[in-house]
């Protein structure tokens, strides 16, 4: 569905027929249209759509109709992390899950190849009791907790001899495997406290120039995440980077 949040109410079925109304007139005037993700845009190149090596990349993966969505997103993700091949330090993913956007990634710029580590963070559980509520759990973790979600994962990156999975509860896990210095970041746990907690624990190993990525910071139903990586990237001068997608984006002084 390419347009989230209203379902349940009549009016989603409303919004998806005016806007393909709207999708029908830019197409006659020879407009591109893209439409998912809770975005509607016209008159972009979206470039990323005409590189092959992104979309086989992508498409490798067999994405399912929610993984679909994300495609801009991932975009930016690649664009991050293949920006960040030229500063000193590693990659470190907080929140994975099936390891769709770094599964990606790893593939477009042939990872293995990389004189990099990247290491991966997840429960592979869900949101743990520590740094979520319990109204977040019981909302996420059912889609998030997957039967042998970590083995899944570790077997998707095997073939990446510089690719590492750690599971665990981010921060707490972090004496395991956690690089001295990092390039990209990226930061996708759904929960402001544990990604505020991972900020306060890695920040200053993140290299100048290191990208971070955060991927709610834009999103409506993501609010108090929002505030929160507001208020500590303010309270050290830095304003992120609200992109379309929903994405925050930071770049390390
Ligand atoms: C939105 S998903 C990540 C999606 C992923 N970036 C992708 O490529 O599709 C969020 C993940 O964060 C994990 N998570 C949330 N809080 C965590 C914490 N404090 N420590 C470790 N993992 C956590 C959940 O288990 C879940 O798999």
């Amino acid at each position: 569905m390419p347009f989230y949040g209203i379902e349940g109410s009549d009016d989603i079925q409303r919004v998806i027929t005016r806007l393909q109304e709207l999708q029908n007139l830019f197409q006659k005037h020879g407009r591109r249209v893209y439409m998912a993700d809770n975005m509607m845009v016209s008159g972009r190149r979206t470039s990323f759509i005409e590189d092959e090596a992104f979309m086989a990349a992508f498409f490798a993966l067999d994405p399912d109709v929610d993984d679909k969505q994300k495609l801009w997103r991932i975009h930016t993700y690649v664009w991050a992390a293949k920006s960040a091949l030229s500063v000193t330090g590693d990659f470190v993913e907080c929140g994975v899950f099936k390891g769709l956007y770094s599964a990606v990634m790893a593939d477009y710029l042939t990872f293995g190849r990389q004189a990099k580590r990247l290491v991966l963070y997840d429960t592979f559980e869900g949101l743990p009791e520590k740094y979520a509520s319990v109204a977040e759990r019981d909302i996420l973790n059912p889609d998030f907790a997957l039967p042998g979600l970590r083995e899944r994962v570790a077997q998707l990156f095997a073939p990446f001899r510089n690719v590492e999975v750690v599971q665990g509860i981010v921060p707490d896990v972090f004496p395991k495997g956690l690089p001295e210095k990092i390039a990209f970041l990226h930061l996708d746990l759904n929960s402001g406290p544990a990604e505020v907690a991972v900020l306060d624990q890695i920040f200053d190993r993140v290299t100048p120039g290191g990208l971070i990525l955060l991927d709610d910071y834009g999103r409506q139903e993501h609010t108090a995440l929002h505030t929160a990586h507001a208020h500590w990237f303010g309270q050290r001068g830095y304003m992120p980077l609200e992109l379309p997608t929903g994405q925050g984006l930071v770049v390390r002084r």
